[in-house]
């Protein structure tokens, strides 16, 4: 543990399975700070889109209107699991947190994370879990659109291949079928469409810090932010 008095806010983003979370959920527990996901976020909105029957089967089109309607149905939370030792994001009170990782979920998420006023209430609720700061977020708009003024601001990448066999090799753990030709063409389909779109692309802040972790273990990972985060702390 590291122990502070002053208490940042650490804003981690970049491209899909880079271990932003793994690196996010690291840090926050050394702190003893709140970790929030903010993909899953969005992955709960797109599960309660397939659910509804909002997003067409194979053009990804999504009923607009429809979910402008139902949005105020959509409340997310996080708890923590202490026999999982893990959080977990909850949809309406209902733990949602392996479904939402599933392909289906992934194949549609970037359809939904275009959208305007799914990104301004997303934004709305992220800000609010961090206005007392102690608190580290990933995503991919945190250092520029959600906390601009985040005190350490980390942009993380790794070269297409590696990310998709590091998830293939997590989705095989968690006894998923899929192939890694899949997952890298499921990666680079999330690339484009979140370097590309028009609602908070996928940039790295001007003040951010680039961490391209292709050939570093965890640990020499977790070394590198413990001395940014020093700096900043002290
Ligand atoms: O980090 P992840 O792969 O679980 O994110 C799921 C999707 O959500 C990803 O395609 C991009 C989108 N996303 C986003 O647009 N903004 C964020 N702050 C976090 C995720």
């Amino acid at each position: 543990m590291i122990s502070t008095s002053k208490k940042i806010t650490i804003a981690i983003d970049g491209y899909s399975s880079s271990g932003k979370s793994t690196l996010a959920k690291e840090i926050a527990r050394l702190l003893n700070y709140k970790y929030i996901d903010s993909g899953a976020m969005y992955r709960a909105v797109t599960l309660f889109a397939l659910r509804n029957n909002l997003i067409e089967n194979s053009s990804h089109r999504v009923n607009e209107e429809k979910l402008q309607k139902l949005i105020k149905e959509i409340h997310i939370n996080f708890k923590y699991n202490s026999d999982k030792k893990r959080q977990e994001t909850y949809l309406n009170d209902e733990n949602v947190e392996d479904e939402i990782r599933e392909m289906n979920v992934s194949n549609n998420v970037s359809f939904i994370g275009k959208i305007k006023f799914i990104r301004e209430k997303m934004v709305a609720f992220q800000r609010e879990m961090g206005k007392e700061k102690g608190i580290v977020m990933d995503g991919r708009d945190i250092g520029t659109v959600v906390f601009p003024k985040a005190e350490l601001k980390i942009f993380m990448n790794a070269k297409a291949e590696v990310r998709a066999r590091r998830r293939f090799i997590e989705l095989k753990e968690k006894n998923v079928e899929v192939s890694y030709e899949e997952i890298l063409e499921n990666v680079k389909n999330r690339d484009l469409i979140d370097e590309t779109r028009d609602e908070s692309p996928l940039i790295k802040a001007h003040d951010s810090i680039e961490l391209d972790n292709s050939n570093m273990t965890k640990q020499e990972q977790l070394d590198w932010i413990i001395g940014l985060v020093k700096e900043r702390i002290n």
